[in-house]
């Protein structure tokens, strides 16, 4: 995994990493990166994770994996409590992400390092920390400010690196998550000032992750690679291509009752919104 992360920060550009909590999505995102010759990163949360099932979800990667002979990473996003970091573990997960951001830094800090001695013991080497305040959850949402005391503080983000041995970090630099309910309206820029200073301390001790890109200005998007973001989480705008078509599906379908033959059109939704981002984030062909 980390092999994938150091090629990407080499040749700039970002894996994407996009979260999934059925079949539909997965095979869409699948399709994507087999179309487009791309590594990817599956992430579920700990919601996405229990629906489709820890293992269930491990055993379908697995056969696409094969099949493919793509890079398809599982990864445990926000994980909140060592539990389930364990459960994804044991699933074999193949990289957790222990979101301890709203815990105050001492404990985040404490509980992280118990994670990584967690999961080196199980040979996963890809474990993903978190400090600095991101806003919001992957849903369609009022507009959001990020304050300047958001963002990750980069004496902390150094010390925490060092102390935990994260191999990589996620960091609020203005992202947040979700949409804002007016589409119009994209989410704020990011401060990409911030994220040179973020670097110019931690230089190369850990990767960097760009969490809440849904609605994120593209260009700003383009520019954090160019600094060395080598992950960038996508959500919301799967789930509403999914839902939207779903609605569509089903509206322009009223006497159809056959499940597999009003998802084709959703499939392809969540599918183009994949190919669109691993264009931006430059993953494919490589
Ligand atoms: P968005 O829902 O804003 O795309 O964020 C996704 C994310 O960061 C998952 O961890």
């Amino acid at each position: 995994m980390l092999d994938i992360f150091q090629k990407a920060k080499q040749n700039n550009y970002a894996i994407g990493a996009f979260n999934a909590s059925n079949l539909e999505q997965l095979k869409a995102i699948v399709q994507a990166a087999q179309n487009l010759k791309s590594p990817i990163i599956i992430s579920t949360s700990q919601g996405e994770s229990n629906f489709i099932g820890k293992k269930q979800v491990k055993a379908l990667v697995d056969i696409w994996r094969q099949e493919t002979g793509l890079d398809i990473i599982l990864h445990l996003d926000h994980g909140k409590s060592l539990e389930v970091i364990k459960e994804a573990i044991e699933a074999g997960y193949d990289s957790v992400h222990f979101d301890g951001s709203k815990m105050p830094f001492e404990e985040n800090l404490a509980i992280t390092k118990q994670v990584v001695v967690l999961a080196r013991a199980k040979g996963i080497n890809n474990v993903e920390g978190e400090i600095g305040y991101l806003r919001g959850g992957s849903s369609l949402r009022e507009a959001v400010e990020v304050k300047q005391e958001d963002l990750t503080d980069p004496v902390q983000a150094d010390k925490f690196i060092k102390e935990t041995e994260v191999d990589s970090l996620a960091i609020a630099i203005g992202n947040i998550h979700g949409m804002n309910k007016d589409q119009n309206l994209e989410n704020p820029h990011l401060f990409l000032d911030h994220l040179e200073k973020i670097n110019e301390q931690i230089g190369n001790k850990a990767f960097l992750v760009l969490h809440g890109a849904s609605g994120t200005p593209e260009q700003d998007i383009k520019k954090a690679i160019a600094l060395g973001i080598v992950k960038v989480n996508i959500n919301t705008e799967l789930r509403l291509a999914y839902t939207q078509s779903l609605k569509k599906s089903l509206a322009d379908n009223p006497q159809v009752i056959t499940p597999y033959k009003l998802m084709p059109s959703v499939v392809k939704a969540v599918q183009a919104v994949v190919e669109e981002k691993i264009k931006l984030f430059g993953s494919d062909n490589s």
